[in-house]
């Protein structure tokens, strides 16, 4: 199998699927997809390892694919951790700067935000991110603060903090099949990275990822991401109303809800029935309209979350993006569109082949992430023959 310095494995884990692709960079930092694998998640609950070994099959079955159709092997990772269970903090970090010429430096900058981290937590949380979005010298706002004059410098911090037993579950699954972790991440962080059109990062926006167990809302301007949560309205919970109302199998209802379910309530005939396997009675006809007002029910109860939570989102000047699985749901943009804000768009740009497909978006997202903050760089290929020249000439010399 082909292997080189180059290439990364980004691993989305999530609580449906486990996603690999295989990641080739470039000199440019413009990657090139070489093989994609998927298998379906296991030994995950609610964002906690339930299963160890399981998930370490799943993970392996996952990459295994992804080596396999590229016909390439790497030893480097990035990877997300299961967002149910993160949590998200504001903090302020604060510090009077000592320096000579009377400028805010760049170890000011570091100490700094060393401090905003500093904020007491249980013992089984770790800190995953510490993203600064604002600094202040003096009480005055600036974007970057190195070379200011100035003595007092803040900065606020949005800190996302993961359980300590699921980092090192995945810690022990990747070092176990011998693999270098380069990233670990919220899985947001790496949507912005796919999803977003540069001025949506810069001048704000809305990312929402509807996944299968949780749906993750982050909100993002000037290139960072401002505030976060995750709730566990995600696109299982729906799938469970309609099997418990309908009182049916689960399967049965993800399949009835991917097939026949629908947003766009106005559009259906009232009259219109479909065949469902139930779980007493076997086969059974009923409304199509009955199985849409059931799906509705729980977006509408998502959407008032968001309204609540992120009370700007119906502010039109800030677009809404939407991803994951769970958006593919027919007419979910257009209730989004109509009971949100005017300005919401599906997921995917002007995303060629497989970047085109939602279910790879976060695995890449976190190739590109790496790249962006300098977890990960291009190697200059050695040139073989180069090489053996050098070494003929050591030998003659
Ligand atoms: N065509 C479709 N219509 C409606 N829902 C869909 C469709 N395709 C997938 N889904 C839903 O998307 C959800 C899975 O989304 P996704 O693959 O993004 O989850 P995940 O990344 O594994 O989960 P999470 O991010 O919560 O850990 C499931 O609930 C599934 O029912
Ligand atoms: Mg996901």
């Amino acid at each position: 199998m082909n292997i080189n310095d180059n290439l990364y494995i980004g691993l989305d884990i999530g609580s449906s699927k486990i996603c690999a692709v295989m990641c080739d960079v470039k000199q440019d930092n413009s990657i090139e997809i070489k093989g994609v694998g998927t298998s379906s998640s296991s030994g995950l609950n609610q964002g906690d390892i339930t299963h160890l070994k399981k998930l370490q099959a799943s993970i392996k079955q996952a990459i295994a694919r992804a080596e396999h159709d590229s016909g390439c092997t790497c030893n480097k990772i990035l990877v997300n951790i299961p967002a149910l269970g993160l949590e998200f903090i504001h903090n302020t970090g604060l510090l009077v700067s000592k320096s000579e010429t009377g400028q805010i430096t760049k170890s000011d900058q570091i100490e700094c935000i060393k401090r905003s981290k500093n904020i007491s937590y249980p013992s089984n949380k770790r800190l995953l991110h510490a993203i600064p979005l604002l600094y202040k010298v003096e009480d005055v706002a600036v974007q970057s603060p190195i070379g200011v004059f100035g003595r007092r410098l803040e900065v606020q911090s949005h800190l996302v903090l993961s359980k300590e037993t699921v980092l090192s579950g995945i810690h022990k699954i990747l070092k176990d099949i011998n693999f270098s972790i380069k990233g670990m991440m919220f899985c947001s962080q790496a949507l912005t990275q796919v999803l977003l059109h540069e001025y949506e990062r810069s001048q704000g926006c809305f990312l929402v990822d509807i996944g299968g167990s949780s749906s993750k809302i982050s909100f993002i301007k000037n290139n960072r991401i401002q505030f976060s949560v995750v709730t566990p309205m995600g696109g299982n919970i729906i799938t469970k109303d309609i099997a418990t109302c309908l009182n049916i199998s689960f399967s049965e209802a993800e399949r009835i809800k991917i097939l026949y379910g629908s947003l766009a309530l106005n559009c259906i005939n009232p009259q219109e029935t479909i065949d469902i396997l139930c779980n007493k009675n076997g086969r059974k006809k009923i409304k199509l309209l009955l199985l849409c007002q059931i799906i509705e029910s729980r977006v509408r109860e998502l959407s008032n979350f968001l309204i609540k939570k992120m009370p700007l989102i119906s502010d039109t000047s800030y677009n809404i993006v939407i991803g994951g699985g769970g958006s593919l749901q027919k007419g979910l943009l257009l209730f989004f569109k109509h009971y949100l804000n005017r300005n919401t768009r599906e997921s995917t740009l002007d995303l060629k082949s497989i970047m085109g497909n939602t279910s790879y978006h976060t695995a890449i997202g976190m190739v590109l992430y790496g790249l962006k903050t300098h977890a990960i760089a291009y190697h200059p290929v050695k040139n073989p023959f180069l090489k053996r020249c050098k070494q003929w000439i050591k030998q003659l010399y």
